[in-house]
């Protein structure tokens, strides 16, 4: 993080959720912060709590959720205590999402340039329509839509689903906002396209200021794009830092474990590495370091949950038995 104070500064932030069969913390204790123009890898696995955080961040967690601890800091604001209006004008305003269902941005019965428009014009009221339609075919060309002044006039069931994405994600850059949080947006998106809007996002970022989370399982997604990295698993960061750092260092079993698992990174030839086992349910965790039973490195140490240290300069890790100073493929 560099500059003076951070785009966003989460602190202990926990959300629960409780169902009736025990409470799931599904967000345990998770701090970063980003400042402008920086991009934030969030990774983990499936049910790790990646959109949990995203939601929680931006006020959208549900019954039986709560947040029930911790501080967002959005530009020195905290969100957990703003109220739902105040959420809701920061929204599509300051702050933008991007959903894995684009049709949780869309609305099915508008066209495109309505849609579009209004979403800049809710922004700036100065702004003319014809100067937020030009914006709003811009920003559809940015996102490699073809012929976007015709692609204004549709309607979102008459794009593909990849497409439609797409659209949902130009309405997010519209307003350049202050803050980013996408939500493994790109996963149903061929790699090219994948490519091309990371590639739009990241310049968005750097030339704006926008402060972006991306939320991924694949890691090989965001490399070469975010500047810091968070490794999640179940509810609790396990590591961070700079991501060249963690990528060509990675300290964690569990990080080594998802990195031997990304194409590419291991010797050609050689057995993609699986981390073995599963994510275990948040009701039933084992005691003490949560990834214990499938980390080979584990032992009676293990039993105690591992405190946050900081063992390598800029890197934040929880484990007791860190991966100092090994290669980077075996876990
Ligand atoms: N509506 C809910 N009711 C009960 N528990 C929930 C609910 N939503 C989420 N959880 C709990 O929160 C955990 C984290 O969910 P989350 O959706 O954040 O995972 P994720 O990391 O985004 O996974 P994925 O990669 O599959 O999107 C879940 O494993 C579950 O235990
Ligand atoms: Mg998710």
């Amino acid at each position: 993080m560099s500059g003076a104070s951070p785009t966003l500064q989460v602190d202990n932030l926990e959300t629960h959720f409780f169902t009736k069969d025990g409470v799931a913390k599904a967000v345990d204790g998770v701090s970063f912060a980003i400042g402008r123009g920086e991009i934030m890898g969030l990774v983990g696995e499936s049910g790790s709590g990646k959109s949990v955080t995203g939601f929680s961040i931006i006020g959208l967690v549900d019954p039986p959720g709560r947040v029930v601890g911790g501080r967002v800091l959005f530009k020195g604001t905290d969100l957990v205590t703003l109220g739902p209006e105040g959420l809701r004008n920061l929204r599509g305003n300051r702050i933008a999402m991007i959903f894995q269902d684009p049709m949780m941005t869309l609305n099915p019965v508008l066209r495109i340039d309505t849609q579009m428009i209004e979403t800049v014009r809710a922004h700036d009221a100065s702004v003319t329509e014809a100067e937020a339609r030009a914006r709003a075919r811009d920003a559809l060309g940015q996102v490699g839509i073809p012929s976007p002044e015709e692609r204004l006039r549709a309607y979102p069931h008459q794009f593909s689903g990849g497409m439609r994405q797409r659209v949902a994600i130009a309405i997010a850059l519209l307003n350049k906002p202050d803050l980013i949080i996408a939500d493994e947006p790109t996963t149903a998106l061929d790699v090219t396209i994948q490519g091309q809007i990371l590639y739009e996002a990241q310049k968005l970022c750097r030339e704006t200021g926008t402060a972006l989370i991306w939320i991924t399982h694949d890691l090989a997604v965001i490399a070469g794009l975010a500047d810091h990295i968070s490794v999640m698993y179940a509810g609790r960061i396990v590591e961070q830092g700079s991501l060249d750092d963690v990528l060509d260092r990675p300290a964690h079993p569990y990080t080594r474990g998802l990195l031997g698992s990304v194409p590419g990174h291991n010797t050609r030839g050689r057995r993609l590495y699986q981390i073995p086992g599963m994510t275990p349910s948040l009701l039933r965790l084992p005691g003490g370091c949560a990834f214990k039973e499938r980390c080979p490195h584990a032992d009676r140490a293990c039993d105690t949950a591992p405190e946050i240290t900081r063992p390598i300069e800029g890197r934040l890790l929880r484990c007791v038995h860190p991966q100092l100073g090994a290669g980077s493929t075996a876990p």
